[in-house]
């Protein structure tokens, strides 16, 4: 069986290596013929949007699936009419607009921070009254890795928000005073098989994802995660690994996004769980028996933003398992990750101060 995926980064290419075992191979679709997909697999050049290279694609596979969100929806109705394409296109297009996907978890009823949509100035300022501050304002589509942000604490904020990001669609948002950050990964098999993964607790700084904690033990914050994941993947029909983010406040979860794919925060699945979320959506969306998401001890994962150590300079931590993923190195992307495993939270903690020691040094 053969396995297209549209996007060549670094989940692509941990997609690939969790399914070479299973005897699968991968094509790529990808603007760069040296994406990180390119050390494991044939990249097809051209945009996510091309329909030549999408044809060439989805004519060369049994299976599309993607690893970015931005895959334009309405370019891939084609290829999804002919090819198994999943996780659905509707998944797809529900998390790439921030209105729709706060509006569809709202109809599901699942909590998240109040929101209203600004296609003005005017109405930044209606929904700063009505929702208060700070708060966030957030254009629709396209933002990642806190791209496309601009955070207000004061009624002065608000014409210099309107002006960075006003030329677009925007929401804004309620700060959530949050204690926490955690997200949920789960998986749907196109039989209808679903497991979840534990929760991860996660901590961002300026918008990225620095580092993961995993399993995060709550057995009421898990029950009401799960319950709420579920609800997605029945709305969708959905087959693949689906995330959702989480703000914690007052011990009850606020869903701040989903992604339909695999997820930074479930890196340490690796090797901190019996399956990991890349041969699990691999095995789902093939329709194959999933894997047990039983973790494994206890589990950190480091992400490497803008610069990456040596393999050399971490190895001598225990319990460490270094990802380079052969990027060049820019300022704000990510390089690489570190997973540590450890038999106890405590000498997981040790380890991952360790590591961010190095990650730190220079
Ligand atoms: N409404 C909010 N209240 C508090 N913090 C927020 C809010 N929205 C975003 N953030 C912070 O910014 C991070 C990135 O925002 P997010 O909406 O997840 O966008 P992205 O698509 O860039 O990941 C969040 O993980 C959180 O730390
Ligand atoms: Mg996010």
């Amino acid at each position: 069986m053969k396995i297209g995926i549209i996007g060549a980064g670094q989940l692509g290419r941990m997609l690939a290596l969790s399914g070479y075992p299973l005897g699968l191979r991968f094509v790529f679709l990808d603007q760069s013929e040296d994406a990180p997909g390119a050390q494991v697999g044939r990249i097809i050049k051209g945009a996510f949007d091309d329909p030549r290279a999408l044809a060439e694609l989805a004519a060369n596979v049994d299976v599309v699936t993607f690893d970015v969100e931005n895959v334009p929806v309405d370019a891939v109705r084609d290829i999804a009419a002919k090819k198994p394409f999943l996780p659905p296109p509707s998944a797809l297009g529900g998390s790439q607009d921030r209105l729709d996907e706060k509006t569809l978890f709202r109809r599901l009823k699942i909590p998240t921070p109040e929101f209203a949509a600004v296609d003005s100035q005017d109405d930044l300022i209606r929904a700063v009254e009505k929702i208060g501050l700070p708060g966030v304002l957030k254009t629709r589509r396209l933002g990642y890795d806190g791209r496309g942000q601009y955070f207000l604490r004061t009624r002065d904020d608000i014409e210099i928000a309107w002006t960075t990001l006003g030329s677009v669609p925007l929401i804004y948002e309620g700060f959530v005073d949050f204690s926490r950050e955690v997200s949920i990964i789960g998986v749907r098999s196109t039989k209808g098989e679903i497991a979840c993964y534990p929760l991860s607790a996660n901590t961002h700084s300026q918008g990225i994802l620095r580092y993961s904690i995993a399993p995060y033990r709550s057995a009421t914050l898990q029950r009401q995660a799960e319950t709420y994941l579920k609800r997605l993947m029945k709305h969708f029909d959905y087959a693949g690994i689906l995330t959702i983010e989480f703000f914690v406040k007052r011990g009850q979860l606020i869903a701040n996004e989903m992604a339909p794919r695999v997820h930074n925060s479930g890196h340490w699945t690796i090797e901190g769980a019996a399956t990991s979320q890349f041969e699990n959506h691999v095995r789902a969306i093939l329709g194959l028996p999933l894997g047990s998401t039983q973790p494994i001890g206890h589990s950190a994962m480091v992400n490497f933003i803008g610069t990456i150590p040596t393999a050399a300079a971490v190895l001598k931590i225990p319990g460490v398992h270094y990802h380079s993923y052969g990027k060049e190195p820019r300022p704000n992307r990510k390089l690489g990750h570190c997973t540590v495993v450890a038999a106890s939270a405590s000498a997981r903690d040790k380890s991952l101060r360790q590591l961010l020691k190095v990650r730190d040094s220079k």
